[in-house]
């Protein structure tokens, strides 16, 4: 008997047990699926299409909002908001007539961009996969859950999975970087630290996957350009981390805006409906980006909006947000009989399957707590500083200029990242205030007190610098001992919609790099972006590179330490450095050029190096860390075997330093040629100096030493494998 038939019988017998009791929905003994069906049954139309819509909310604080932006009526049917406020008044008075005001007291759920943080903003996204902390992340995702759920939320448009190979797209700020591998890590760990245990705990919300899918391949860099993404790199690159991040339980999923291969997302059932639900086994419910359903009649698939929001309902869009375009003209395509109540009843079982299990229709107002009670709490400042000081790369150190030596005295300061505070907070800034923000020059004033006399040459903005500003700075840098220079980008020139066509550093900015060399003085560069960077041209002029990311609240301190040696650099790149923008999409685990073994005259470029200036993986520390005795439990082993493969790291500097071992795979020769090596495992800890530590990988073959096919199938072929962890590899060999 198929799946089908199956919940089909089960909807009978669920509806036969349900209607003889119309306040079962009420009973929280019940199972969540009875409640479901109990309450579906008595719910109109209208009921049920107001429960597919957010719409948005809270752009001011007055209680009586009754109409969002487009002046539509904010009646208490409709299902969810995109809360902005904290305010707690508001979100219960939503939720009040929802609950008392409606026919049935369905609880409106509230959701919101917290992408690194609510009030306590960690590193971006990027930046924390630099980090390569398991705990930091898994921390910092429970304390955002904590700070939303006490403003009214249950649920946040986060983790997004978009594996970004591409700089120019601004989205890579918020992605986990360029490897599948590494994005479905953390991806599960955002997940388990929103939903915590159980989705209906205290402080637990809802997690939300995006942008399903392929939104990352946006042609050229542009956000909203159309995507084509082949069935291999589907499977291979694109899916991986959704798959992870639904194995771990999310509840929710948006769609996203692109175009795949001709097929919007938001109007494809084969993506939305047979990959994501029958193959990956996603049982919540998928919401739809920011009017992505009007977009496809501008990505001409939709005739009118009556076509989009057909479409949108038969692909798997449950929740349409902000157009209303399901309340608007589904009525009409059932009058019509384009469709029939299946599918809508479908996605209204999937949100108040959600909202059962969040425990919404048990507790769905919020306890009324001060901002000193709720915000930054010591243990959150505590995690985002760390967070801050982890996530943080050193790229370049010639001659071990930093950390500042006892003969820097005088330090000149300059550039626009200097006394910044909001773009430090990088972008989707939730309820970031930037009062909060420890600025670069706050960090090291504190850090160093007088032991330095820093002297700041204001005025330098991201894009220009005044004359004014060039003759101070070309007056100081003649007395100083070292110049530092805070540079790189604003927040809104990465995330959403912010493409660009150079990832170089502004004209401004090298500007005052090349006339700070001129005085023979040591130069350390800070670079702020949300995206690679493109620092060839600079890197010949400086001694030390620290990329800061947008780090959050602390960046000021945790740059600080670094500066001082009071935090040994622990970050490693997620994402590769490209030396120029040309080479872009520029990733470590591409396929072989077909001539990469006749040397590197061929497959090059006429006009620049084929290698990344700063690769995957890469970033310094002020200790060294040597490694040895690379040994397997065993070389050869057969299909259901496991291998262990172990390395000793020992720290041989004067300083405890935090390494992190990356762990590759390379499938020599496959039947489907394999990126020419695979990130498979990865683990961060502590060595104190001089002192040594055992790390180890546990190879399970089925799931890191195979590869899937165009059609998302498993292959593991037996063959050589290498083992690769730094600059040390180890064969292995299944039998067959
Ligand atoms: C935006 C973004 C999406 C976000 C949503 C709600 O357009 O694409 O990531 O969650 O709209 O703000």
């Amino acid at each position: 008997m198929n799946n089908r038939l199956i919940n089909s019988l089960l909807s009978a017998i669920l509806l036969v047990s349900c209607s003889s009791n119309p306040d079962l929905y009420k009973d929280p003994s019940q199972p969540v699926a009875k409640r479901v069906e109990s309450l579906l049954e008595q719910m109109t139309l209208e009921e049920k299409l107001g429960q597919m819509n957010i719409l948005v909310m809270g752009k001011s604080d007055n209680l009586n909002n009754t109409e969002d932006r487009e002046g539509r009526k904010l009646t208490p049917e409709i299902g969810a908001f995109i809360y902005y406020d904290s305010n707690v008044d508001s979100a219960n008075e939503l939720q009040r007539r929802a609950v008392e005001e409606s026919r049935l007291g369905i609880p409106v759920l509230l959701g919101h961009d917290v992408i690194h943080g609510y009030r306590t903003l960690f590193p971006m996204p990027l930046a924390q996969a630099c980090s390569w902390n398991r705990d930091l992340t898994y921390q910092a995702a429970r304390i955002a859950a904590k700070e939303s759920y006490m403003s009214g939320l249950r649920w946040t448009f986060s983790p997004m999975l978009d594996v970004a190979r591409d700089g120019r797209w601004g989205r890579v700020a918020e992605s986990y970087g360029e490897d599948p591998y590494t994005n479905a890590e953390f991806a599960k760990i955002a997940v388990e630290g929103y939903q915590g245990e159980n989705l209906s705990d205290k402080y637990s919300i809802a997690a939300c996957l995006k942008h399903f899918a392929g939104y990352s391949y946006s042609q050229s860099g542009r956000d909203y350009n159309p995507t084509d993404v082949s069935d291999l790199s589907l499977w291979e690159t694109v899916l991986p981390p959704f798959k992870a991040a639904i194995e771990s339980g999310a509840a929710t999923v948006m769609s996203a805006f692109n175009d795949l291969n001709g097929e919007p997302i938001a109007s494809n059932r084969e993506m939305l409906t047979e990959v994501l639900r029958n193959k990956l086994g996603f049982d919540g419910f998928v919401v739809t980006d920011w009017r992505s359903l009007e977009q496809l009649i501008t990505q001409r698939v939709a005739a009118d909006s009556l076509d989009a929001s057909v479409m949108a309902l038969k692909a798997g869009n449950d929740m349409d947000m902000y157009d209303y375009i399901y309340s608007r003209f589904l009525p009409t395509a059932l009058e019509r009989g384009v469709i029939d109540m299946k599918p809508i009843d479908e996605a209204v079982r999937r949100i108040l399957k959600v909202k059962f299990e969040l425990g919404l229709f048990e507790s769905p107002y919020t306890e009324k707590v001060s901002d000193e009670d709720r915000y930054l709490e010591s243990e959150s400042v505590e995690t985002a500083k760390s967070f801050a000081e982890e996530s943080m790369v050193l790229l370049k150190n010639k001659n071990n200029t930093l950390p500042l030596k006892s003969d820097i005295k005088r330090v000149l300061l300059a550039g626009p990242m200097v006394d910044d505070r909001i773009n430090m907070m990088g972008t989707w800034q939730s309820h970031g205030d930037q009062s909060d923000v420890v600025t670069i020059y706050d960090g090291l004033k504190a850090e160093f007190g007088d032991r330095i006399d820093f002297t700041y040459i204001e005025g330098a903005s991201f894009l220009k610098n005044s004359d004014k500003l060039m003759s101070n700075f070309k007056c100081s840098a003649q007395t100083t001992d070292m110049i530092i220079l805070a540079l790189g980008e604003q927040a809104k020139w990465s995330g959403e919609n912010g493409a660009k066509a150079s990832l170089d550093l502004p004209e401004s900015q090298v500007q005052l790099i090349v006339e700070g060399a001129k005085y023979n003085k040591p130069i350390v560069v800070l670079t702020s972006s949300g995206r690679p960077l493109a620092l060839s041209n600079i890197e010949p002029y400086v001694d030390a590179i620290v990329q800061m990311w947008q780090p959050g609240l602390y960046g000021g301190e945790a740059v600080a330490g670094i500066l001082s040696s009071r935090v040994n650099p622990s970050g490693r790149l997620a994402i590769t450095f490209p030396y120029t923008t040309g080479q872009l999409p520029i990733f470590y685990n591409h396929r072989a050029n077909a001539r990469s073994a006749w040397g590197a005259s061929q497959g090059s470029y006429r006009d620049a190096p084929t290698e990344p200036l700063y690769p995957f993986g890469h970033g310094l520390s002020y200790t060294e860390y040597e490694y040895s005795s690379l040994k397997v439990s065993k070389n050869e082993f057969i299909k259901g075997e496991k291998v262990t493969v172990s390395v000793d790291v020992s720290n041989v500097g004067e300083m405890d330093g935090k390494e992190t071992l990356l762990w590759y795979v390379d499938d020599c020769v496959a039947s489907i040629s394999q990126p020419i090596k695979k990130l498979k495992h990865f683990e961060k800890r502590l060595i104190p100096a001089g002192e040594s530590e055992t790390f180890s990988f546990e190879i399970d073959p089925q799931r890191d030493l195979s590869f899937v096919d165009r059609d998302g199938v498993s292959h593991l072929e037996s063959g050589d494998f290498y083992i690769i962890v730094k600059d040390q590899r180890i064969k292995i060999t299944l039998l067959d």
